[in-house]
């Protein structure tokens, strides 16, 4: 048996966000959910944290702490994507509202304290913009040192943008903030647009999610009748399952195919703002600072996700 990895998964729920905490929560064998910690992204924090309370509940996992963490990015003003997620975030289903509350410590604060305390290196898996791991970062720059890994879904590579031509969401929302994590020295893994536009939610890949038959089942199945709209208007077969790659990653990575290279974020303002560009050669003498996922096993994927949620 692997042993457990420890992971504290930062997130901004967020239908794709919902699918991951999920598929999180149904793999206690691999995986030792420590915190969730939501940020400003798809939606308002508000919304983002409401939205993790109760799928906290509607995975039954009531010992998970949630901390709310920042409200905005760290330079640009807050761009939210209720045009695919709708006014709650998570339209869809009709989930209740949540029975438990936050934590009283803000999530940059208990991000800084669970490193520095934490027995062992911890895995932090970056679901939305990334301002609450960088706010961390820049006020302890020692936890560095007790991060095992960021594995990260954001950015494109050869896939165009889906917020601008450039730009990946999560990217775009925080640009900075993208950049001092992806400087951070610490291993880092990023699941772009170019695997999880090869991860849509098609008719027969959620085939085996709509016959569960279960509370979980029926509810993903509405969130992805919901979601999927704005993605098959502009010619998707379904929406791409974006952040449960960075979960299905850490259960088993060798559904991925991975690169490594050097991480940049276009900083600059105008048509390349929040753009992601990977040097692969390197020939300036850079080092690379990032695995990048670009392939995926998309049958496997689905897979795994469908035979997880059917143990809830
Ligand atoms: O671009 C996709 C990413 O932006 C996903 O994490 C989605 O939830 C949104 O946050
Ligand atoms: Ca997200």
């Amino acid at each position: 048996m692997t042993s457990r990895r420890p992971i504290i998964i930062d997130t901004d729920p967020g239908h794709d966000d919902a699918f991951a905490l999920l598929l999180a929560f149904a793999s206690p064998l691999e995986l030792e959910v420590l915190g969730i910690t939501t940020v400003a992204g798809n939606v308002p924090l508000d919304k983002t944290t409401n939205n993790a309370l109760r799928l906290r509940d509607l995975a039954a996992a009531p010992g998970v702490p949630v901390y709310r963490g920042c409200e905005r990015p760290l330079v640009n003003r807050l761009v939210t994507a209720e045009y695919v997620h709708g006014e709650s975030g998570l339209d869809g289903p009709d989930l209740p509202p949540p029975v438990g509350g936050v934590e009283k410590a803000h999530a940059v604060d208990y991000l800084v304290e669970t490193l520095r305390s934490a027995a062992e290196p911890v895995t932090v898996c970056i679901l939305g913009p990334m301002t609450n791991v960088a706010m961390a970062i820049i006020k302890a720059p020692d936890i560095t040192e007790s991060v095992a890994e960021f594995v990260i879904m954001g950015g494109s590579f050869h896939a165009g943008g889906n917020i601008t031509p450039t730009a990946e969401f999560n990217i775009f929302v925080d640009p900075h903030a993208a950049h001092v994590v992806f400087e951070s020295g610490v291993p880092t893994t990023v699941m772009p647009l170019d695997v999880t536009h090869q991860a849509q939610a098609t008719p027969s890949r959620i085939a085996p999610l709509r016959s569960l038959g279960t509370a979980v089942g029926t509810a993903v199945t509405e969130m992805l009748q919901f979601v999927e709209r704005f993605d098959v208007a502009h010619g998707f077969e379904g929406f791409p399952l974006h952040d449960p790659t960075v979960i299905a990653y850490l259960i088993d990575p060798s559904m991925f195919e991975l690169r490594r290279g050097r991480v940049r974020v276009a900083l600059e303002s105008g048509l390349v703002h929040g753009m992601t560009v990977a040097d692969w050669i390197m020939r300036d003498g850079a080092s690379p600072n990032a695995a990048v996922a670009l392939q995926i096993d998309a049958d496997r994927y689905f897979g795994l996700i469908a035979e997880r949620f059917a143990a809830f």
